[in-house]
C-alpha cells in the first residue's frame, strides 16, 4: 500500500550512516602449533597464521578475534558458529571438503618421520608396523596411519599414541615412551630445534594447507582469496616466510 511505501522510504533516509561498523569473525586456531599458530608469553596468538589473518584482515576492512579450540574439535565448531575460519594449518582433502570450504591453498608439507637420537628405528619399521608412533589426534598423520598400517592389519592399534598436541609427543619420544613421532614436515622443523631426536625422513603426502569457512559463506570465503592472493604477491609473504624460517 501507498502507506507501506512512505514509511520504507522515511527509514531509508534517517538511516544513520555516520558510523562504519567492521565484520568481526572468530578465526579457531590450535596452538602449539609452530610456526604457524603459537600462543607468546602474554597468551596473545601469533605465528604465521595467525599474523597472515591479521594482514588479510587489514586488507579486505575486517576486524578478527582468535579462538583456541582443539584441532579435533575445529570442525565442528566451524559448523556451530562457535568460529567463522579455521586458520591453523589445516590440510586440504576430499573428505572435510564434503563438510567445509576451503581457500586457495597458501602453504604445502609431507610428513616426517623422527625417532630420539641414537635410535635405530626406521621409516621402513615404522611402515612395518614395528613401532609405536605418536602423533596430534585428528589429523592426516593420524589418518595415514589408521588407513595405511592400522586398517591394513599391519600395525596393531595400540601402537599408535594420540596426543592433544604436537610438543607433547615430542615430550614422550624424549622420555622413551614411544619410538617415533610422525607429523607435518614444516612444524617437525621448529620443534625439534636444539632436541636430541633425528629425522629419519618423508612419507610423502603432498598436503596443501587453506583457510576453511562454513559451506554457505560464500561472501567471506571471497574476501579471505582476494586478500590470501595480495598477500602472497607482497613483499610481507617474503618477510614472514623469513621471519619465521619456514621449511
Ligand atoms: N595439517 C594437519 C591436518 O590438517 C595437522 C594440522 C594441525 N593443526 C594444528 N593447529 N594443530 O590434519
Amino acid at each position: 500500500s501507498a502507506s507501506d511505501g512512505e514509511t520504507h522510504g522515511a527509514d531509508e533516509t534517517t538511516a544513520p550512516e555516520t558510523t562504519e561498523e567492521k565484520a568481526v569473525y572468530k578465526v579457531g586456531i590450535d596452538a602449539p602449533y609452530p610456526p604457524f599458530s603459537i600462543l607468546d608469553e602474554n597468551g596473545n596468538p601469533t605465528g604465521f597464521d595467525s599474523e597472515s589473518i591479521e594482514w588479510i584482515a587489514k586488507d579486505q576492512g575486517f576486524e578478527v578475534e582468535f579462538k583456541q579450540v582443539s584441532f579435533d574439535g575445529m570442525i565442528p565448531a566451524l559448523q556451530t558458529g562457535k568460529i567463522d575460519m579455521i586458520y591453523s594449518g589445516m590440510t586440504i582433502t576430499p573428505e572435510r571438503e564434503e563438510k567445509i570450504n576451503f581457500s586457495a591453498p597458501y602453504w604445502t608439507v609431507n610428513q616426517t618421520v623422527i625417532v630420539k637420537e641414537g635410535s635405530t628405528g626406521t621409516v621402513d619399521d615404522l611402515k612395518a608396523g614395528k613401532l609405536t608412533v605418536g602423533t596430534q589426534r585428528g589429523t592426516t598423520a593420524e589418518i595415514w596411519i589408521d588407513q595405511n598400517l592400522v586398517e591394513t592389519g599391519i600395525m596393531p592399534e595400540e601402537n599408535l599414541r594420540l596426543y592433544d598436541n604436537p610438543p607433547l609427543a615430542v615430550a614422550d619420544l624424549i622420555n622413551g615412551r614411544i619410538d617415533a613421532v610422525m607429523y607435518d614436515s614444516t612444524v617437525v622443523e621448529d620443534m625439534i630445534k636444539g632436541k636430541p631426536v633425528s629425522k629419519l625422513g618423508f612419507i610423502e603426502t603432498d598436503e596443501y594447507f587453506g583457510i576453511a569457512v562454513r559451506k554457505d559463506d560464500t561472501e567471506l570465503l571471497e574476501k579471505l582469496n582476494t586478500g590470501l592472493d595480495n598477500l602472497m604477491a607482497s613483499e610481507d609473504w617474503t618477510g614472514l616466510i623469513e621471519k619465521y624460517k619456514m621449511k
